[in-house]
């Protein structure tokens, strides 16, 4: 069982997006996949909610405290794969996770204030030894993307390689509990989260 989390301690950076992108693009690849939110304000877990019954992911919302014990019941069910999204502002949370966790995704816009404090999240990540890499999110057409991406690896930050575009099709998707490649399959997206979620495969071995 492999164990991704989506960490930034910036609040609308896209974890709780990308979280269930990458449940949904998971079990559409056939993986069992659990989805842990660790977010009080719990929106990875209402948007599983609002999903129809057929479509629903095994989410559960929990505080940090029930991670240690929510990972073994998934590793007794036989998760090939677990998910946390986790809250924004809580460092203690995010160094407990991030001990736990085999790989971490910290989306960052490519923004000013953004880029200053992904660095606090990397430096957890790090501190817990585990391997984390920066998705560049909800960016703009231009060359705000790249300059962000030549900052953040001057500061030896792993940047990955898909950018995901500023794109209504995210934010429509999840209002009655869709993704996007439930909302548009041939969408540019779902292509977005497509190669992300190959990029994550790859990566942790899966
Ligand atoms: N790539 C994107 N394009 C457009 N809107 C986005 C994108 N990523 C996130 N959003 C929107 O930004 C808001 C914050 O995203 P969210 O995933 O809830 O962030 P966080 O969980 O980090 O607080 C949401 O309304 C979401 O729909
Ligand atoms: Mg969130």
């Amino acid at each position: 069982m492999k164990i991704l989390a989506i960490v930034a301690q910036k609040g609308g950076s896209g974890k709780t997006t990308l979280a269930v992108h990458m449940a949904v693009c998971a079990c559409r690849q056939n993986l069992r996949t659990a989805l842990i939110d660790l977010d009080p304000q719990g929106s990875a877990h209402d948007w599983n909610e609002s999903r129809e019954d057929r479509d629903k992911l095994d989410a559960v919302k929990a505080g940090s405290g029930h991670l240690a014990a929510l990972l073994k019941q998934a590793q007794a069910a036989g998760a090939d794969l677990v998910i946390i999204d986790t809250a924004p502002h809580s460092d203690s949370a995010a160094a407990l996770v991030a001990q736990f966790s085999d790989f971490i995704l910290m989306p960052c816009r490519p923004a000013r204030f953004d880029l200053k404090a992904i660095g606090s999240t990397a430096q957890i990540a790090k501190l817990a030894r585990t391997p984390a890499a920066v998705v560049i999110n909800a960016a703009p057409r231009g060359r705000l993307a790249e300059e962000a991406r030549a900052a953040l690896e001057e500061q030896g930050i792993v940047v990955v390689d898909p950018v995901l575009q500023q794109r209504a099709a995210y934010s429509h998707a999840v209002i009655d509990g869709r993704s996007v490649h439930e909302y548009e399959p041939d969408g540019k997206a779902a292509a977005e989260i497509d190669a992300l979620f190959a990029y994550v495969r790859q990566v942790m071995n899966i």
